[in-house]
């Protein structure tokens, strides 16, 4: 994933098609567009997936990236949940006290004049974004709280990704992903990414190389059967009750 967020200041044009789906002991999921209000969930969930991240995301990193015209962000919600209590990241060790407090009022956006993120009202439990850079979609974030891996959101997010991606006009995705996720690597070759590349050292926590992905033509017939074929699969598998609208 980018190591650094574009900070442009302009409307966002685009808007999700919202669509349904019951899993988990029939708790209906939803996916539309990102929304200030969620950044506080939202920054809980990089938080929980990747805990090593640093710089982390902060509200007011997010707060650019939705009025970055070439950002776009999804999550995936249900409605009508309390909010999950803040996950607050330790200090790190020997960290001053006077920076944890000045990393905790960054935040929660308590400066410049941005206020405080107000509550959300759904319970997020994944998000994913992509740039569009000309005609490529660079998938910057895809993540699921932990709580709720291994339940088909992920995918859902993938393929919510995609066909975002293909309402753009983009000709391919393209992402990068650690050379140690090979959860995340599997879950891409099943949607026809595959390796282009490597970076060297991408990660600054570890210094860990990155898997440059990319997915066949979007625009190709074979390419979008395929995506059809794994979409109906999903649906079939993870549903009892999921449709598009
Ligand atoms: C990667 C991630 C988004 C997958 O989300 P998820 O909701 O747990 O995944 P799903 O249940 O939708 O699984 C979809 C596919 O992912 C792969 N996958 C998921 N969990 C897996 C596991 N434990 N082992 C192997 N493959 C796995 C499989 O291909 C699976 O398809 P299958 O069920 O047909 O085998 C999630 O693990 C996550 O948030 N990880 C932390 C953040 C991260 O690494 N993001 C990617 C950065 S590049």
């Amino acid at each position: 994933m980018l190591q650094t967020r574009m900070q442009a200041k302009c409307d966002k044009i685009f808007s999700v098609p919202v669509s349904i789906m019951a899993i988990e002991d029939s708790k209906t999921y939803r996916i539309r567009d990102m929304r200030d209000e969620d950044i506080s969930q939202v920054l809980q969930i990089d938080l929980d997936a990747f805990p090593t991240q640093w710089p982390h995301p902060t509200f007011t990193s997010y707060h650019h990236e939705l009025r970055n015209k070439l950002a776009h962000y999804i999550v995936i919600y249900r409605a009508n949940e309390p909010q999950p209590p803040a996950v607050e990241k330790p200090p790190a060790e020997g960290s001053p006290r006077a920076l944890s407090f000045i990393r905790r009022l960054f935040n929660h956006g308590g400066f410049f004049g941005l206020g405080k993120p107000s509550q959300p009202t759904e319970y997020l439990a994944g998000m994913a974004g992509i740039w569009m850079m000309v005609d490529e979609a660079h998938m910057v974030t895809i993540a699921v709280r932990k709580a709720h891996k291994n339940q088909g959101l992920g995918e859902w997010l993938l393929i919510s990704v995609i066909e975002l991606a293909m309402r753009l006009n983009a000709r391919v995705v393209t992402l990068e992903v650690r050379v140690s996720n090979t959860i995340a690597q599997k879950l891409y070759e099943k949607y026809g990414f595959t390796k282009a590349g490597t970076r060297k050292k991408y990660y600054s926590d570890n210094g860990e190389d990155a898997l440059i992905m990319t997915t066949g033509d979007l625009t190709s017939p074979e390419y979008r059967l395929k995506l059809e074929q794994l979409a109906q699969s999903h649906r079939g598998r993870y549903s009892y009750c999921y449709s598009g609208t």
